[in-house]
């Protein structure tokens, strides 16, 4: 296993602050209405996050939150950017309908002059995952399967379709975490950690073809959404409590950073739910 320090390359990143987050419906397990959310806590901990980023040189984004939108604070559900192209989202639950024209109009507003409205629902990078050589698609849940071809032609990059089978894990985001993109050249293969228990057999099968070395996850680390985490290729921000993944990312060279994100969690999201990337073109 190689133990040399990885390097880390600058990033940017689209939050949207806690302001209206709440619990008063459930569209995922996690969901309780009945749980009261602390507010205050959710907003130190989202802001610990933000101050994180930008402490290791990444630049972060503010969405302005909207108050009919209690999920909002998702951000990475909004619409997935590579190359500087976007792919605008389409939310699976009626709930969160109205957040994906909230997500391109400040993309419009932002230079960005790309912008997709998109024909099958996806849920953004809940459920694309970017690596430099493909997109790794999710679908069973929320994302249609058609969704997949509509970002292959959009993004001109292959689309790996993965089936996820456990509701707990109902978006990619929540079982697979790219710790490094790779070159996108022959060899220059990507990294990632899954667990495995997510994924339909076929699917499984199709990640061990994949990536061969990929870290795998047990389920209590999954559980405490461990694979919802950030890598900037050194460190990689995940949820403290995710304790077993710490040591395996260590002996592959990484830097992992635990976080305390237990609020949002009651949301069904943690780490990379509230984490939308702007890959540049
Ligand atoms: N309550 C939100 C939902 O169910 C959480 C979304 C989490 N985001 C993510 N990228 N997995 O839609």
């Amino acid at each position: 296993m190689r133990t040399s320090r990885r390097s880390a390359t600058p990033r940017r990143y689209l939050m949207c602050p806690p302001t209206y987050f709440r619990v008063s419906y459930s569209i995922n397990p996690w969901m309780d209405p009945g749980k009261p959310v602390d507010l205050a806590l959710a907003h130190t901990q989202w802001e610990d996050l933000r101050d994180r980023y930008r402490a290791l040189g990444h630049t972060v984004e503010e969405l302005p939150p909207h108050p009919a939108f209690p999920d909002m604070v998702f951000a990475a559900n909004g619409a997935t950017v590579v190359d500087g192209r976007v792919l605008g989202a389409r939310f699976a639950f009626a709930e969160r309908h109205g957040e994906a024209a909230v997500h391109a109009e400040w993309y419009r507003a932002h230079g960005f002059r790309a912008v997709r409205e998109p024909q099958n629902v996806n849920e953004g990078e809940g459920d694309f995952v970017v690596t430099a050589s493909w997109l790794l698609a999710g679908r069973g849940f929320r994302s249609s399967p058609l969704s997949h071809a509509e970002a292959q032609e959009y993004f001109a990059r292959p689309v790996i379709g993965l089936d996820l089978v456990d509701p707990r894990y109902y978006h990619l985001d929540t079982a697979l975490c790219v710790l490094d993109p790779g070159s996108g050249e022959p060899g220059g293969r990507a990294e990632v950690m899954y667990y495995p228990g997510a994924f339909s057999a076929g699917s499984r099968a199709v990640l061990a073809r994949l990536f061969p070395d990929a870290l795998l996850a047990g389920p209590a680390d999954a559980a405490a959404f461990g694979l919802n985490a950030v890598s900037d290729g050194r460190h990689v921000l995940l949820p403290q409590a995710a304790v077993g993944l710490f040591g395996p990312l260590r002996e592959r060279g990484y830097e992992p950073v635990g976080m305390d994100l237990t609020e949002l969690l009651k949301g069904g999201g943690s780490v990379k739910c509230v984490t939308g990337e702007l890959r540049p073109g």
